[in-house]
């Protein structure tokens, strides 16, 4: 086996967005176009000699491979051993629990998470640093910046190795331990939830069903669920993970997952919904005739956290990204822990988690996790809300109905535009901007803003400053509007516009979120003048 030095012509724009670089399959397709990326990754964290990575990505279209060209490329570049799922496959928080399990250099995750699958739809990759998250700014930078200079890349000439196969084998210098993508990460979880409590709870007719979008989380949910908790035959539907997710597309909203939500609102709904998508490190939760949105499910396991027996000592603190709803800050203040406000995308939560300052984290876009990894994890949240739901022998309803009358409710909702062009949208963005100065104290259908800006956040622990994170336009009664351009799509400009209102009750908590919003989402089509820069009055997809 030969290490063969290919030289090639730098690519443009290969810059990682909120998660990693993510582009239409087919461009990863292309000739040198993932090598290119790959060789950036190893450039910017000082090559792969002697390193141990994990390697896996959520199976879709083009996963297999992509991890022989990770594999040949590590291998070339003299790394020690990589640790691989079996059939290349690894959920996001699967990977980032066995980069911290087996104390690795970091790992390479394919992934275009929640985004469609197959050749004519989306692929990605990033980098997990040693800690088990994704590579924090300073370090996305460095491999942008390296992209822009790349002129060759080393890989191994060599036949692909089997990776269906548990066990070891030899690639050139480099080790490759194909493992088990579920069973360490169904073993962590039994650290952290009462499985005998949940068991029970099947065992007494608790129904549930829990909706894998035929995308990664199907076999980790029939192990955690069916095999290890009791939970019936069938419970895990869209089970078998395939390369273009059967055409769903495995994003875990109403919208996407309204199957889901039909039989959760129909005459014979189960107890427990949830829904994960392609990655498995985002989640869903529905109760029986009840929708739990993102931010308050945070906020309700933030208040019940210490039922399962890894969280049993208290919260260090909690952290949200600045556009998901202050529910969770009311819940902390009331338990007297710290609330921290970062900017959207999981990189950020990072050092807090490590710092040991919080403990739960959570985003709106239906992200919820702990300190368990470093990503976030759709199983793990549907698994606190199992451990709470048993413990606290409520139902879903019950208990958010509680959570609100003990708490006061945040109306949110956060309303998507995709396929914007950019540069109506970019153009949309500067005007605001360019006017956040002078809204203080003007008036907007009826309600007066206190502030408005552009969000940066300072990073409590090391420091590092990250600006334009997205407009905020705060009300004197405690309403907010929140636009930013998402960094995570493929096809022109998404603008996502976050609207949320508090109600203290008791009255005034059981509207619908749309219209208790109505004036806040005017407001915000004023202020922005959303229809006269994109044409559309309406968004696409509303959660
Ligand atoms: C979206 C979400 C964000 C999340 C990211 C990765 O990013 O809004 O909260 O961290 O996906 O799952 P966006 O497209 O908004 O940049
Ligand atoms: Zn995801």
């Amino acid at each position: 086996m030969t290490v063969k030095t290919v030289s090639v012509t730098a690519f443009e724009g290969q810059k990682p967005g909120t998660s990693g670089l993510r582009k239409k399959t087919r461009v990863f397709m292309q000739p040198h176009y993932l090598e290119c990326f790959v060789q950036t990754i190893f450039t910017a964290i000082g090559g792969a000699a002697g390193k141990t990575f994990v390697v896996g990505g959520d199976g879709r279209f083009f996963n297999p491979q992509a991890v022989q060209v990770i594999l040949a490329m590590a291998a070339a570049q003299g790394a020690r051993r990589a640790i691989v799922g079996q059939g290349a496959v690894l959920s996001t928080p699967a990977a980032s629990h066995l980069i911290r399990l087996h104390k690795t250099d970091g790992g390479i995750i394919l992934s275009a998470s929640h985004n469609p699958g197959g050749e004519d739809e989306d692929f990605g990759i990033k980098f997990n640093m040693a800690n088990g998250g994704p590579a924090p700014e300073a370090v996305t930078e460095a491999m942008f910046a390296a992209t822009k200079t790349m002129a060759s890349y080393d890989i191994l000439d060599a036949p692909d190795i089997d990776l269906n196969q548990i066990g070891q084998s030899q690639l050139g210098g480099m080790l490759v331990d194909v493992v088990s993508p579920v069973a360490d990460y169904a073993d962590l979880m039994e650290t952290l939830f009462d499985f005998n409590a949940i068991h029970a709870l099947f065992a007494g007719g608790f129904r549930m069903r829990f909706d894998a979008m035929c995308a990664v989380t199907g076999p980790y949910a029939r192990e955690v669920l069916e095999a290890r908790l009791g939970a019936a035959p069938g419970t895990v539907v869209h089970g078998t993970p395939l390369p273009d997710f059967g055409g769903m597309h495995p994003d875990p909203n109403p919208t996407w997952a309204k199957e889901l939500m039909d039989e959760m609102f129909g005459p014979d709904a189960p107890d427990f919904g949830a829904a994960s998508d392609g990655d498995g490190d985002r989640n869903m939760v529905v109760g029986r005739g009840i929708y739990v949105s993102p931010s308050d499910s945070l906020a309700v396991l933030a208040a019940n956290a210490h039922l399962a027996p890894g969280y049993a000592k208290g919260l260090a603190g909690v952290a949200r990204s600045m556009p998901t709803s202050a529910a969770v800050d009311r819940v902390a203040e009331k338990l007297g822990i710290a609330a921290f406000e970062t900017p959207t995308g999981w990189k950020f939560f990072g050092n807090l988690l490590d710092a040991g300052r919080a403990t739960l984290c959570g985003e709106e876009s239906f992200g919820t996790g702990s300190d368990h990894v470093r990503e976030k994890d759709g199983l793990w949240a549907v698994l606190l809300w199992l451990n709470i739901l048993a413990s606290r022998k409520q139902t879903v309803a019950e208990i958010l109905g509680e959570h609100w009358a003990d708490y006061g409710r945040n109306y949110y909702s956060r309303h998507d535009f995709e396929a914007i062009e950019t540069a109506r949208a970019d153009a949309m963005m500067a005007e605001l901007r360019g006017k956040l100065t002078s809204l203080a104290g003007t008036q907007v259908e009826g309600m007066t803003i206190a502030g408005a800006d552009d969000f940066a956040y300072t990073d409590p622990v090391d420091g590092s400053v990250s600006r334009n994170q997205g407009v905020r336009i705060l009300f004197d009664d405690g309403s907010r509007i929140v636009m930013r351009l998402s960094g995570t799509g493929t096809e022109g400009a998404t603008l996502r516009l976050y609207l949320e209102r508090y109600a203290a009750g008791p009255d005034g908590l059981a509207q619908d979120p749309q219209e208790a919003l109505a004036p806040i989402i005017r407001a915000a089509q004023q202020l922005a003048g959303i229809e006269a820069h994109t044409g559309r009055k309406d968004p696409n997809v509303i959660t």
